[in-house]
């Protein structure tokens, strides 16, 4: 097949917040990519929305900018350059009302034969309003797509509220919810490692693992967004969506197929089997943590209030918890979920601690140490399966834990796309795969306010932790558990 069957069909693609952060560093970057590499043909606009007045020029050259140091290993040149910026149309609209939306309908309409794509980069606060005015705007066809970013809403109500007006105007075949977790190629192979191999699939329960780990832990601090995410903290802004992905990913039945309703309805089932905590568990179980200064790489890093510019704060940098899931394969087995910012290192990796032999024939006095399987999301892609092996020499029968590594480096030479490349060409193609249908939402948000409300209820204090550190009481749970830290 050529790389023009491949192409996809022509679009619109519409990109509310279209001069944010998101848009310059994930958005403009990955349509690009795609692009230069010629999965997307020629035929397509970019519309991009601002809300403030500004020079049109500089903004270009901004996202000229960013396009070109996306990624070292796709060729392109300036005349592909150029090709791409002069798809771009920049709307102003300050306020929503038909009138304001006329610009972007006369545009639409010049190309009513591609298909129509809405990218929401805003915060969801105005997700409504802007569904409503393309509505009323008659803008919306039932062949156009909605991209929603997270977060959707910051509690249960709120997300309910948000999705029944969005539903308004386009179904629930039209909308795109993105979690770019389901996007990075790591992800995707969890679903291969589990569900292509034989060896794996045959001990993937209570029965044989004693406990999942689940990390994703970051060095960087807030940065710019101090304001969105004193709003929401880790539990909102990384458990709610990214963790809770990627542990239905590790505790889902086997779909069907990869067919979108088949996945989501398997991921649906590991939310709804997530025990709800109370007001005794959140205190046990949970950890939440706020960094102050400290070095990372040996730099020195300001304190979280330092970062949002404020006194005092009751948000949380750093969370760290204990999940069950409560379904006939799962029962009994922890499910460990910690994220945070400032931390030492930034890695994302899931531990799945298989259980220990039953008896140990070299000492029975002792325990073995138990098999693990380790998968490095981020930043390395690898594998590695740790086993016992015996340490050569006639001494006896002596033995260590070593680690059999696959790095995905060595095996592929392929670039590995970003997972914004993947997912916005699943939105052009209509595959739901990746996307959040809302019942996985709805489930999501239940389980989350069942911590929350807890927290509030019993005033669950914030540890501070330096920044640089693995994060608060040396990751101990007052529970006792502790976590296993890995680099
Ligand atoms: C985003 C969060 O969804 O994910 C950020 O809002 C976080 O706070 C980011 O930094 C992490 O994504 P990645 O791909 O860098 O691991």
């Amino acid at each position: 097949m050529s790389k023009k069957d491949k192409m996809l069909e022509a679009f619109n693609f519409v990109i509310f917040g279209g001069d944010g952060d998101l848009a310059m560093r994930k958005i403009y970057p990955a349509l690009f990519c795609r692009f230069a590499e010629q999965q997307i043909g020629g035929d397509f606009n970019i519309v991009v929305i601002i809300r403030d007045e500004m020079p049109i020029e500089p903004l270009l050259e901004k996202i000229k900018e960013q396009i070109t140091v996306a990624d070292k290993k796709i060729d392109f040149n300036s005349e592909v350059v150029a090709d791409f910026i002069s798809k771009i149309t920049v709307i102003l609209i300050k306020n929503h009302s038909i009138k304001t939306y006329q610009p972007l309908k006369n545009i639409l309409q010049e190309h009513s034969n591609y298909q129509d794509v809405f990218y929401f980069s805003t915060p969801s606060s105005v997700f409504v309003e802007i569904c409503d005015t393309l509505r009323e705007s008659s803008i919306v066809n039932t062949t156009s797509k909605v991209v929603l970013e997270k977060p959707l809403g910051n509690s249960l109500a709120s997300f309910e509220e948000i999705n029944t007006q969005i539903t308004k105007t386009f179904s629930e075949k039209q909308i795109y919810r993105i979690d770019h977790y389901l996007g990075k190629e790591t992800v995707q192979n969890l679903m291969v490692l589990r569900f292509s191999n034989h060896l794996f699939e045959r001990s993937w329960d209570s029965e044989h693992i004693d406990n999942v780990q689940i990390t994703v832990a970051e060095n960087l601090g807030v940065g710019t967004r101090g304001g969105y995410y004193d709003k929401s903290g880790a539990l909102l802004d990384m458990v709610q969506n990214h963790l809770l992905q990627l542990l239905c990913l590790v505790a889902m039945e086997p779909p069907i197929s990869v067919e979108a309703d088949q996945m989501r309805n398997e991921k649906l089932k590991v939310l709804q089997s997530l025990r709800m905590l109370n007001a005794e568990s959140v205190k046990t179980d949970t950890v939440r943590g706020q960094y102050t200064r400290g070095k990372i790489n040996k730099t020195k890093v300001s304190s979280y209030l330092e970062d949002i510019n404020k006194y005092a704060s009751n948000t949380e940098t750093f969370v760290a918890l204990k999940a069950y899931v409560d379904n006939w394969r799962w029962k009994g087995v922890p499910f460990y979920l910690r994220t945070g910012k400032r931390l030492e290192q930034r890695y994302s990796e899931i531990v799945i601690n298989f259980k220990s032999v039953k008896h140990n024939i070299f000492n029975p006095e002792t325990t073995v140490p138990n098999n693990k399987l380790i998968i490095r999301l981020q930043p390395e892609e690898r594998i590695s399966i740790v086993q016992m092996t015996k340490i050569p020499g006639p001494g006896g029968y002596r033995y260590k834990p070593i680690s059999l590594k696959l790095d995905y480096l060595d095996s592929f030479n392929e670039r590995l796309p970003e997972a914004y490349e993947r997912l916005l060409i699943d939105v052009l193609r209509g595959n739901q795969t990746l996307f959040m249908r809302e019942d996985e939402l709805r489930a999501a948000w239940t389980w989350i306010e069942s911590i929350t409300d807890n927290w509030k209820k019993i005033k669950q204090p914030i540890d501070l932790y330096e920044a640089g550190t693995t994060g608060p009481r040396d990751s101990v749970m007052s529970n006792g558990d502790t976590w296993e830290i890995h680099s």
